[in-house]
C-alpha cells in the first residue's frame, strides 16, 4: 500500500518538474546551472556499468536531479521502472504470436511473472531510497541495493526459462533483448546507489 502511495506521488512531481523545466529553458539562472547539471550525471554515469546508456537515459532529468545523489537514483530506478513495463508489454505481445507452443507460451508466463515481481522490486527500492533520512538510513540503503539486485536476478531467470531447444530461436531472441534492457537499467541504478556518497 505505502509503496503505490509513495510511487503515485513522485511520478507527477517528476512530470511538474520536467514540465517547468521544459518550457523554461533558457532562464537566467539555469544557463549557468545546466552544464554543470549534465557534468554531474556524466560524472555519477562513469562509474555505472553501461555508462553511454546511463547518460542517454538520465540526462533528459539533469536540471531536475541538480546535483542530488539520491534523486539521481530514484530517477535511475524509476527509469528502470518504465524500462521494465515496456519489457512486459513486448513479452505480453508474444503470446499472441502465431505459432507459439504451448511450452513457450507457458515460458512467456512465467517470464511476465518475473518482470512483474522486477518492477515491486524496483518499487521497494524507490521506497527504500525516500527513507536515507531515516534513522535507520544503513538498512534502508542496504534494502534498497538488495531491491535493485534482485530486479537483475528476475531478470536472468526468466532469460533461463527460455535456454531450452524447444524454444524458436525468434522467441529466444525478442525475450533477450527486452531482458537486456532491464538488466542493464537495473546494473545502472544498483552502480548510482553503491556509489552514492563518492561525491
Ligand atoms: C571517468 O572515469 C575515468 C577512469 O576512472 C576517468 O579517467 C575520467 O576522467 C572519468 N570521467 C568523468 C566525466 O568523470
Ligand atoms: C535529495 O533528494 C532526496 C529525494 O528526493 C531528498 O529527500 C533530499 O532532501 C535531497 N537532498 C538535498 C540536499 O536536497
Ligand atoms: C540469450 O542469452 C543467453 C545468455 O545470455 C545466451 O546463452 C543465448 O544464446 C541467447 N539467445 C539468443 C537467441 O540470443
Amino acid at each position: 500500500m505505502k509503496v503505490s502511495t509513495r510511487k503515485g506521488l513522485l511520478l507527477p512531481l517528476l512530470a511538474i518538474v520536467l514540465f517547468i523545466s521544459q518550457t523554461q529553458p533558457l532562464a537566467t539562472a539555469a544557463k549557468d546551472s545546466r552544464p554543470a547539471y549534465t557534468n554531474f550525471v556524466k560524472t555519477k554515469c562513469n562509474v555505472t556499468t553501461y555508462p553511454s546508456l546511463c547518460l542517454k537515459t538520465l540526462t533528459p532529468y539533469a536540471s531536475s536531479v541538480k546535483i542530488n545523489s539520491t534523486k539521481l537514483c530514484i530517477v535511475a530506478l524509476n527509469v528502470a521502472i518504465k524500462g521494465a513495463r515496456d519489457a512486459s508489454v513486448i513479452v505480453s505481445n508474444l503470446k499472441k504470436q502465431k505459432g507459439i507452443s504451448r511450452y513457450e507460451a507457458a515460458a512467456i508466463r512465467d517470464c511476465i511473472e518475473d518482470v512483474n515481481d522486477g518492477v515491486y522490486e524496483l518499487k521497494l527500492a524507490v521506497e527504500a531510497m525516500g527513507h536515507l533520512g531515516d534513522k535507520d538510513k544503513e538498512f534502508q540503503l542496504s534494502n534498497a541495493k538488495m531491491y535493485a539486485s534482485a530486479v537483475i536476478t528476475d531478470a536472468d531467470s526468466c532469460t533461463d526459462g527460455f535456454n531450452d531447444r524447444k524454444v524458436n530461436p525468434k522467441v529466444k531472441d525478442v525475450i533477450n533483448r527486452s531482458m537486456a534492457v532491464i538488466i542493464r537499467l537495473g546494473s545502472n541504478a544498483l552502480s548510482l546507489i553503491n556509489h552514492l556518497y563518492d561525491y
